[in-house]
């Protein structure tokens, strides 16, 4: 196809405005699904994405339009909503000439429709505003028309109304993307350039290369060289995806498609890099991607010990198809073997430990997630730290901590609330700014460990729902930051370390301990729970000796009582864990996360 009849084109939204919704319509639409392929969420192919209705990878589809009697190739990049996943909409942004704005009619604009604009105007895209749902009762297009207007420029009536749910305004919308986002340029005659904007596993033809042609051609035969490492592999495979793989006799300037060369491992098809062919290869490398940084440590252990090799294989052949993905071996006195690994944020986290345990068969233990620290000590050591219990011992000069810009959007009534949660989470307010009559949008500069855990849950149920939240990377800031450790029968237990603010220490160490002895049944002996700093005690719990009869604490007759303490026991009982001559359940390793 020459690049006059190419449209490469996004839908950037929040979460949950409809973006696999619409994308569903417009496959049908143009015919490349029938009635009777279709199914919801057609491009989350992932299971995990289906479950929980959230796209993770991004994707890219060719879809043929006609316009005036001449078809095109519309290839659209479906991208992720979630603000972990944000480096995979970046990416997809930089093979993209226009994006299409989406937003939920019954909503207005949150905090990732305005963080997915400015990297899309970042990326110098030609932005289609476009306002969605409004097949539901509650929708408001008149009104976020007007937002949207004076959030972008252009008159309201420019934003398109549209239901991903009925397909009532996507034909129009592929119109406009025709006749609005630009035609791809490039040199048809330069030395091949493409940019790989996504490398995913397929356990039966290893790993598929997402590329955007930039200059020249590739073909299938073709020797091609990864700029970056400048490893040579053959091309075994060329071709679109229309909605599943076709094989093509080639790419050429502007297409987007996808290539296959036999490699195993997607870190030899690294995001970012440039192909080009070893005949004639290109001198200079496309400008690359900032590569995905793990923002969130967590230990990983399996219950029984004879599992380490299983875990080991299972992160391997997960980050086959997960870059971001890092991990390295870890010993933990109270858990054994195990390893530290990095994730780009909590969702993450729970997305990789449940294909561990579905994919993989492995019964895991995670520990409290903790950020990453620069310790420097008295005697000039720079000490980096992702495992609380490895905090350095001794004199201590200053700890560093992550720091996040965070945006958040919400009704003027929120306010005082949202003020007072981010206070509490040692924020500062950079500035506040009213979008709209009603709609305030915050900026504050906090700690990454006050909001990647429980912060946003906070925040929607302070806000009835209301408020959203994005954040990005604002570099390391100083703080005053101690570990507190925990004692099970005067032993330190290494997993149960935590790194927080002074001023929080004592609250912290209470909580934890309170909690252990909630969720630590009792034992044959009496278990004494101490907090500490340093060698100073802040808190004391005790966990009584068993007595013969569990429901003996249960005076009268309270039978549903009673019931609810056997389950409880009995689902404790699924997973445990000793520590020394102590069995700790599951859920006490990550007690440290809730601040309830
Ligand atoms: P992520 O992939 O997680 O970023 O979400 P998304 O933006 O792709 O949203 P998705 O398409 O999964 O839609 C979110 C919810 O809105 C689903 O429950 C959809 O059924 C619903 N929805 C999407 N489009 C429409 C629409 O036009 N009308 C109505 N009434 N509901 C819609």
């Amino acid at each position: 196809t020459p690049p006059s009849l190419i449209r490469n084109f996004c839908i950037i939204a929040h979460i949950d405005h409809g973006k696999s919704t619409l994308a569903d319509r417009m496959l049908q639409l143009t015919g490349i699904v029938n009635d009777r392929q279709m199914r919801e969420q057609y491009l989350d192919r992932m299971d995990i994405e289906r479950e929980r209705g959230i796209t993770i990878k991004s994707q890219a589809v060719r879809l043929p339009w006609e316009v005036d009697g001449t078809t095109y190739a519309l290839n659209m990049i479906d991208t992720p909503g979630h603000v972990d996943f944000t480096y995979e909409v970046s990416r997809s942004l930089a093979a993209c000439e226009g994006a299409v704005l989406l937003v939920d009619a019954a909503q207005g604009i949150e905090a990732q429709t305005l963080a997915n604009l400015y990297l899309a105007l970042e990326n110098d895209l030609e932005i289609i505003p476009v306002l969605n749902k409004i097949d539901l009762p509650a929708a408001q297009p008149e009104k976020y028309a007007e937002e949207l207007a004076s959030l972008i420029g252009g008159s309201p009536e420019d934003c398109l109304r549209v239901s991903g749910k009925t397909g009532a305004g996507v034909p129009e919308l592929l119109d406009r993307i025709i006749n609005r986002v630009p035609a791809p340029v490039g040199d048809p005659d330069a030395p091949a350039r493409a940019m790989i904007f996504d490398s995913v596993y397929d356990s039966y033809r290893g790993v598929v290369t997402y590329v955007r042609m930039i200059d020249g051609k590739l073909h299938p035969r073709e020797q091609i060289q990864m700029m970056s490492t400048r490893a040579v592999h053959e091309l075994l495979e060329i071709g679109v995806i229309s909605p599943e793989p076709e094989p093509t006799k080639g790419l050429s300037v502007g297409e987007v498609g996808y290539l296959i060369t036999g490699v195993k491992d997607v870190r030899q098809s690294k995001v970012g890099d440039t192909v080009t062919t070893k005949l004639k290869p290109a001198t200079e490398a496309l400008k690359g991607y900032a590569e995905p940084k793990p923002m969130v440590f967590s230990g990983i252990y399996p219950i029984d010990g004879s599992d380490y090799p299983n875990l080991r294989e299972a992160l391997d052949k997960l980050r086959l198809s997960d870059a971001s993905l890092v991990y390295e071996p870890e010993t933990s006195a109270a858990l054994g073997f195990g390893f530290r690994c990095g994730f780009l944020g909590l969702l993450h986290l729970e997305i990789i430990t449940e294909r561990l345990e579905r994919e993989f068969n492995l019964s895991l233990i995670a520990t409290s997630p903790s950020v990453i620290y620069r310790v420097t000590k008295d005697d000039g050591g720079e000490h980096i730290v992702t495992n609380p219990s490895e905090f350095p011992e001794g004199k201590i000069r200053e700890v560093f901590e992550p720091m996040v810009k965070a945006t958040i959007l919400s009704p003027k009534d929120y306010v005082g609330t949202i003020m007072e949660l981010c206070q509490s989470r040692r924020g500062s307010l950079i500035d506040m700014q009213y979008l709209g009559e009603d709609r305030v949008q915050l900026r504050y500069k906090l700690p990454l460990a006050e909001i990647v855990f429980d912060f946003f849950d906070h925040l929607k149920s302070k806000t009835q729902g209301y408020a959203s939240l994005d954040y990005e990377d604002d570099g390391f800031a100083e703080g005053d930051l101690v570990k507190v450790d925990l004692l099970l029968q005067g032993e330190k237990v290494d997993a149960f370390s935590s790194i927080v603010h002074r001023d929080k220490a004592y609250a912290q160490g209470t909580r934890i301990a309170t909690k252990l002895r909630e969720l630590i049944p009792r034992q044959q002996f009496e278990v004494p729970i101490q907090a500490a700093v340093g060698a100073r005690i802040i808190a004391r719990e005790t966990i009584r000796a068993i007595r013969k009869d569990v429901l003996a604490k249960c005076y009268g007759g309270d039978i549903s009582r009673k019931r609810k303490l056997l389950e409880k026991q009995k689902e404790g009982k699924k997973r445990m864990k000793m520590v020394g001559r102590v069995e700790v359940p599951q859920e006490a390793f990550i007690a440290a996360l809730s601040t309830e």
